[in-house]
């Protein structure tokens, strides 16, 4: 069992909100007149996600979602990923944004994005909150950053530490006690 001492506050939800909204408007920019699926990666992006796309001002804007599993109830990253909830919608020849919390190894979205270009999509590109440098293990490309962080676990805004903290409406980073087994 992992005991956080403390949580430090990162981004206030004021500096969130701020960062989206210049995100949606490069975003919007940059699909201008043009198709665009924006794909919610569960359950870390549902806050991210919901709030950003509300920011893009483009109206052939769809939404979907999958869910992703690479990590266990820890803090540690495995190099298995499963798709555990698969896309509705049709991406054949359309553009599709997908919209991650945070990239960390990599692994997870280097090992779907493939996945999702194979399926014919016009364009593939990412989008993540945060691009957490520190134990980055692919060359992966991310198109669009809202911040960039050297280490640090965190939580808050969808992020969570064994599905705890997603709730909170800022970013903030766990200090770990211990880890127990
Ligand atoms: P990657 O495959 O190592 O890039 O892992 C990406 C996934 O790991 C993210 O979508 C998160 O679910 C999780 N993750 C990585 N770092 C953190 C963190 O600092 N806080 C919470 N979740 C994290
Ligand atoms: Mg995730």
């Amino acid at each position: 069992m992992i005991k956080v001492k403390s949580l430090k506050p990162l981004f206030t939800a004021e500096a969130i909100a701020d960062r989206l909204s210049e995100m949606g408007e490069q975003i919007s920019r940059d699909y201008k007149g043009q198709d665009l699926i924006c794909v919610c990666v569960l359950k870390g992006a549902v806050f991210f996600f919901t709030d950003l796309v509300r920011h893009i001002d483009n109206e052939n804007l769809m939404i979907d979602f999958i869910r992703a599993s690479s990590y266990g109830n820890g803090i540690s990253s495995t190099a298995e990923v499963k798709v555990t909830k698969d896309l509705d919608l049709d991406i054949r020849g359309k553009n599709v944004l997908f919209i991650e919390d945070i990239i960390d190894s990599g692994i997870t979205m280097s090992k779907l994005l493939p996945m999702y270009k194979e399926r014919g999509a016009k364009s593939v590109k990412l989008c993540a909150l945060i691009d957490k440098a520190e134990r980055r293990e692919t060359d992966i490309h991310i198109d669009y950053t809202g911040f960039r962080l050297d280490r640090g676990f965190i939580v808050g805004y969808g992020l969570d530490l064994a599905e705890k903290y997603r709730q909170l409406e800022g970013i903030y980073e766990a200090e770990i006690e211990e880890a127990v087994i």
